[in-house]
This record gives C-alpha cells, structure tokens and sequence, in this order.
C-alpha cells in the first residue's frame, strides 16, 4: 500500500488546471466521457512531445548501440499466447450481482470474504451478492477482417515490449549490431484496467517508451545495475525533485524475470510514492518463447567465439503519460508575490519541457509597441514555441503564462521602440533584464538548454 506523503493532494487542482488551460481534456466529454481515457489538448500535446523527445534523445540519438522502432499495434494473436499475456495477464475479479459493480478481489473497501453470504459490496451495500474472485484478461479483443468469429480475434497490444522482441533478428541484422546492443521504441498500449483512475496515472490507453537491451547470459547483472543508475539519472535530469525519486526492488517477481526495480516518484496525498518506471532483467524469455511458439530460431551468433546464444533481455520500460503526471505535478506550486497583494500559482517545469518557453507582450497597444512585439514575436516563432498577448493588464499576462509553465516574459515597452531594447522577465525569480531585441533568439535559446 502507499504510504501518504509529506507531499499535499493536489491531484484536483492539477485536472482543473489542465483542462482550463488547455493541457489534458476527458475524452468524449460532450458525450459524458469514456472512462479513464484522455485527451491532450495543445499544451499537452506539446508537454508529452518534449518527454518523448527527451527520451528518444537519451535512448536512441545520443548512443551508437540502440536502434529506433516503431512497431505495430496490432500483432500476430500467437504473440500473446508466447509472451504469456493470453495465459496470466489476469486480475481476479468480484461482481456484485446487485449493482453490477466490478472490484478488484484485493480491492480494501470490501468487508468479508465475496462469495459467502455477509460479504458487503462497497457501493450499494448489500450482503451476499458479491461473486467469489474470477480471472480477467486485461487485453482489449477485436477482430480482423470482416467476420467476427474466434479465428480472427486479435488484440490491442498491453505493451510495445513484444513489437521489439519479434523484430530482433530483423533489427540485428539489418543494422549489423553486436551484442550488448538494445532496440527503443514509442507506442500506444492498451490495457483494461479494473482499477484505473488518479487522472493520467492509470488509464486504458497510455503510451510507453520501452527499450529492450540485448546482452550476454552471464553479464545481465552488471547491465542491469547499469540501466538502473541510466534511467534514475534520466528523471531526474527532467527536473523531478531527487528527493521525491526512489528505487523499489520487486520482492515477487514475474515469471520471466531474474529481477526487478521500478523508479518511484512521490505523487503527493494518499497516492504517495508510486511507480513510473521498471527495469527488468527478463533473461531469456521472451525471445526463447518466440523462437518456441514460431518456429524460428532467434539465437545471435557470436562470431569471434563461433556460438550461437539467445540473449538475455534488461528492459527499461515508462509510461509517457505517467512521467508527464509526475512532471506537472513536481511543477505545481502556488506562492505569495512579493509586495502584491495577489498570489500566483505556477508551473516550475524545466524550461525544455515547457510547451511555451516565452510570451510576448507589448505593454499598451500604442506608440509602435504592437508592431514592434508582432515582429519580434514573427521572428522568435521561426524557432520556439511562442505566445503573442496583448490584452489586460501586463501582470495578468504574467500570471497566465506562468500557470502553464512559461518560462520567459518578453515585453517590449517604451523605451524599446527608443532603443531596440526588450525586458526578459524570468518566471521563477521574477528578474527582468534588458536585451537587444535582435539577440533575443539566442539568449532564449541558450536558457533554456537543449530538451537532452
Ligand atoms: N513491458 C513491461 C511493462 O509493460 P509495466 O510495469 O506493466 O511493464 C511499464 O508497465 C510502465 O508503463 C509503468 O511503469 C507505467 O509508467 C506505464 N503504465 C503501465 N500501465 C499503465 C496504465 N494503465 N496507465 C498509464 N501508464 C501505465
């Protein structure tokens, strides 16, 4: 169970935040919405780009022994039957014959043991109508082609891991790797999830960045450590506080693991400290069940020491939606301003993940102001990511601009038009400094740094 954090709850001022400003919307909300599905709407889209970008960057540009994929959703239904997801990707699940309400088994609101006569059901309350525990699969099922019958079921994929093991031979090859070498990719994966909720934290469709390293039996160990010290330094590159970041080792261990540790963040309230990330030393596995089941043989083979081996897997796998939660929720603050009478609430996000790195403002919409911002703001947009505002007073634009992140105020005043000069306010300290207007490109650029 998580423990409650030193952190505060502020899951619900987040989602009100996210959709009042333009970051995460329910989906098909007009119609009442689906559950636990989401939407990303323009800042999202852009806040979740920038976390897989980063990730892309650190996995696969950044290094000469990993390879890019992108996989297709939709596999071979044998895939699954090898991977083991048809046989054990299972929840046990209670019924209440009543409400018609579905709880996980372990779920803490039921009192008694469901299936004899004074068990309760947490929502309508009555006794002796929950079912006793039935297994049921988390994959999503559909059908290929144009007759719905059990030879053409196939399904949504629960994880990209399995695009990238059936793809090593092909992947190998073709780029002439040699082991210790992994493959990476970005995809959506869908999973039924009994007990989604807590916002983007677990839902039913969600994207992972998964990378599966390739290594010698016998050396999984150390690479495991490795990638375990990699992926910590990667979260907390992203800004995420350190002290809010942690190993948790797996104490049971799935069936095809040697080991196991997930990266933990600490989400704040009841939620506290839960996982963002696993790593896991699969060992032979996946790609011994996929040579099983299809025939082929999927072995590497070592050419100075004339051997043939299946290589053992370490994978490092996180959720683009879960690590996009702890971000906004690592950024969030509400503060007093200095010698205003008003607080503010920002966003601290690192200004590489930032959806907007400036706003643009000419301070009144007079005296050569206007157009002089418009061309400055015409000229920045080339590069970045900006907002032109020109309505209200200037510190309401500030506000609004720092409540989705930004980190830059650009303002062209007075004496800009005199000089060529601009104020840069910088969100977290609030200092303006002047620049020269036709140096500003670079002098955003070079604060924010690199999105790597
Ligand atoms: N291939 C291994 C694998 O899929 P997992 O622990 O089931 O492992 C890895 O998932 C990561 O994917 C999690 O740490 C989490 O960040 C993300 N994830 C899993 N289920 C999710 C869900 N229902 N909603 C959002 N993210 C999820």
């Amino acid at each position: 169970m998580p423990s409650v954090s030193a952190h505060p709850d502020i899951m619900e001022k987040l989602v009100s935040l996210a959709k009042r400003r333009g970051f995460i919307f329910q989906s098909s909300e007009i119609y009442g919405g689906t559950g636990s599905v989401w939407d990303y709407g323009p800042l999202g889209v852009e806040l979740k780009k920038n976390i897989k970008d980063r990730w892309w960057h650190a996995m696969v540009r950044a290094r000469d022994d990993i390879e890019g994929l992108d996989a297709a959703i939709l596999m071979h239904p044998r895939v699954w039957e090898a991977s083991g997801h048809v046989a054990g990707f299972t929840d046990p699940l209670i019924d209440c014959r009543n409400c018609k309400r579905r709880f996980r088994a372990d779920d803490p609101a039921i009192k008694g043991k469901p299936g004899t006569p004074d068990a309760q059901c947490p929502v309508c309350g009555s006794k002796g109508t929950l079912s006793e525990p039935r297994m049921f699969n988390l994959m999503f099922k559909t059908f290929m082609g144009p007759v719905e019958e059990s030879a053409a079921v196939v399904y949504l994929r629960p994880e990209t891991a399995q695009g990238i093991f059936v793809n090593f031979l092909n992947v190998q090859q073709s780029t002439r790797q040699k082991i210790p070498f992994g493959i990476a990719q970005i995809g959506k994966a869908f999973r039924n999830e009994i007990t989604p909720g807590n916002f983007i934290f677990r839902t039913r469709e969600f994207e992972q960045m998964e990378m599966q390293f390739f290594v010698e039996p016998g050396t999984d160990e150390a690479h495991f450590e490795y990638w375990k010290a990699q992926r910590m330094a990667w979260h907390r590159a992203l800004g995420l506080a350190p002290e809010r970041l942690r190993f948790k080792p797996h104490e049971q261990l799935a069936h095809y693991a040697r080991a196991a540790a997930d990266i933990e963040f600490d989400f704040g309230g009841s939620l506290g400290f839960q996982e963002v990330e696993g790593i896991h030393n699969r060992s032979d596995f996946d790609l011994g069940r996929h040579q099983e089941y299809s025939g082929k043989k999927l072995e590497y083979f070592d050419q100075p020491n004339n051997r043939r081996y299946i290589p053992y897997v370490i994978e490092t796998s996180v959720g683009a939606d879960r690590t996009a939660l702890a971000v906004l929720v690592n950024a969030y603050r509400e503060e007093e301003v200095p010698g205003e009478s008003e607080g503010r609430t920002v966003l601290g996000l690192a200004p590489s993940l930032a959806p907007i790195k400036a706003g643009v403002f000419p301070l009144v919409k007079k005296d050569g102001m206007p157009e002089m911002a418009e061309n400055i703001a015409n000229d920045l947009r080339r590069a970045l990511p900006i907002f032109y505002d020109d309505g209200g007073a200037i510190g309401r634009r500030y506000r609004r601009q720092d409540e989705v992140g930004t980190p830059f105020g650009v303002t062209i005043d007075g004496q800009s038009t005199q000089d060529g000069t601009v104020t840069v306010r910088d969100r977290d300290t609030l200092q303006q400094v002047r620049v020269a207007a036709d140096q500003l490109r670079g002098y955003i650029a070079e604060r924010i740094g690199p999105n790597e």
